[in-house]
């Protein structure tokens, strides 16, 4: 496991050499090396929905073969616009407001080098995606940490005010958040809304988990969009995608909402770094967010059936866990097994218990504070998750 930054080289930009390969990608590679169970990378080993795979299929044998607008083929753009009027109740315009992306990770990168100018800043919560951090030092950003604390992963709102400054330029939110499982309430999200118009900042929100949310007995769990929130609409950036939702993780296919002046910003980023999301994929992508509503509620069910199979295992075998409400990832504590840190406990369990997950530390500024974390998925088959626990079973406390 190599999870240090490279060493410089003079042909290597400053840029390239301030961050790591992804350490979340990594754990795929040496999960497959030494035959581990994959429960690192978050994505499904079960086949995609037959349906839309039917519609791709078909698109590229009616020749969709060629490049699509670069903003996205308008019919993919209408039917994003139809969804997103159902579920978030928002009247987007496909023609000013919503870029087709390769991935909400080019979505997100796109959407930052649109909007962010050097020394500009940047406010993360922390634990954090691990992509956000190499997104902040590629568009020129200077970061703000801010911690989410466990075990509900609630932040101090001094500390995020304190955060907030003349040089903001935006917040990163990740709603249902990866890698906690954290829905934030209405009340933190205004919140955070409230900072964002006082300090005249955007929000740049990552929602590709909003249809996997988990009901809770003590009190309601519901997704609600930062651009839905009083006077967040022309201050936010919706980047979603089709990999977790439709189970297409490998389409590459997202899609950005924003207002009509950082789009046009955006499209033309976009244009220049990729042209375009594949134009067939499109096609079935028209298809899919045109689903009917009981495709997102068995959806929720099954991640619902999948999480409470795997966290029971997680806590018989002495993790203590970290209960996500959404998402398809759990937290965990690892301090029982009295290893040295998160790099070593991992090693130890994917060359020698066969079970791989992610270290902790990827999902930090410093090392040093997720040394006691490690995250596992569970958006994997009935039989991964049985041959995990069977492997979990021999994992010993030092
Ligand atoms: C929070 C978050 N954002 C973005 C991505 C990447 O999404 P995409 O496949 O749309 O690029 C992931 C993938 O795990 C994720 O967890």
């Amino acid at each position: 496991m190599t999870t240090t930054a490279p060493t410089k080289h003079r042909h290597v930009s400053e840029k390239a050499n301030r961050f790591a390969e992804s350490v979340i990608r990594e754990m795929t590679r040496e999960a497959l090396r030494h035959g581990a169970v994959n429960l690192s990378q978050g994505f499904p080993d079960f086949p995609a929905p037959e349906e839309i795979k039917l519609a791709a299929a078909q698109a590229i044998h009616d020749d969709v073969n060629q490049y699509a607008i670069t903003w996205g083929a308008k019919e993919f753009r209408d039917a994003i616009a139809e969804k997103t009027r159902w579920h978030l109740g928002l009247d987007v315009d496909p023609e000013r407001e919503i870029t087709v992306t390769c991935g909400s990770t080019e979505g997100m990168i796109a959407a930052m080098m649109a909007c962010v100018d050097p020394g500009e800043e940047v406010v993360i919560f922390e634990p954090f995606y691990e992509n956000y951090a190499p997104d902040a030092i590629l568009s020129g950003a200077t970061p703000r940490y801010v911690p989410l604390r466990p075990p509900d992963w609630s932040f101090d709102r001094d500390e995020l005010r304190a955060a907030f400054g003349p040089r903001t330029k935006a917040v990163i939110l990740c709603n249902p958040n990866n890698p906690t499982g954290k829905v934030f309430t209405r009340d933190e999200m205004e919140y955070v809304a409230g900072l964002c118009r006082e300090f005249d900042a955007l929000c740049f929100t990552d929602e590709i988990y909003e249809h996997i949310i988990y009901p809770r007995d003590d009190r309601e769990v519901r997704h609600i969009s930062m651009a839905q929130l009083e006077g967040m609409r022309e201050r936010t950036v919706v980047v979603n995608s089709m990999s977790k939702t439709y189970s297409v993780t490998g389409w590459r296919v997202g899609y950005v909402l924003a207002p009509p002046h950082i789009t046009g910003a955006l499209r033309k980023v976009h244009d220049f770094l990729t042209v375009g999301a594949a134009a067939p994929l499109q096609r079935a992508g028209a298809f899919a967010l045109r689903l009917p509503r009981e495709y997102y509620e068995r959806l929720q069910t099954d991640y619902l059936r999948r999480r409470d199979v795997l966290l029971p295992l997680l806590a018989e075998a002495g993790f203590r866990l970290f209960r996500p409400d959404g998402a398809y990832y759990v937290m965990t504590d690892i301090g029982a097994f009295g290893f040295k840190d998160d790099l070593e406990f991992t090693r130890h369990l994917i060359q020698e218990v066969g079970v791989a997950c992610v270290p902790g530390s990827s999902f930090y500024s410093r090392p040093e504070l997720g040394a006691s974390q490690v995250r596992f998925c569970f958006c994997k088959k009935d039989e991964t998750l049985a041959a995990a626990a069977e492997r979990l079973a021999k994992l010993r406390r030092k």
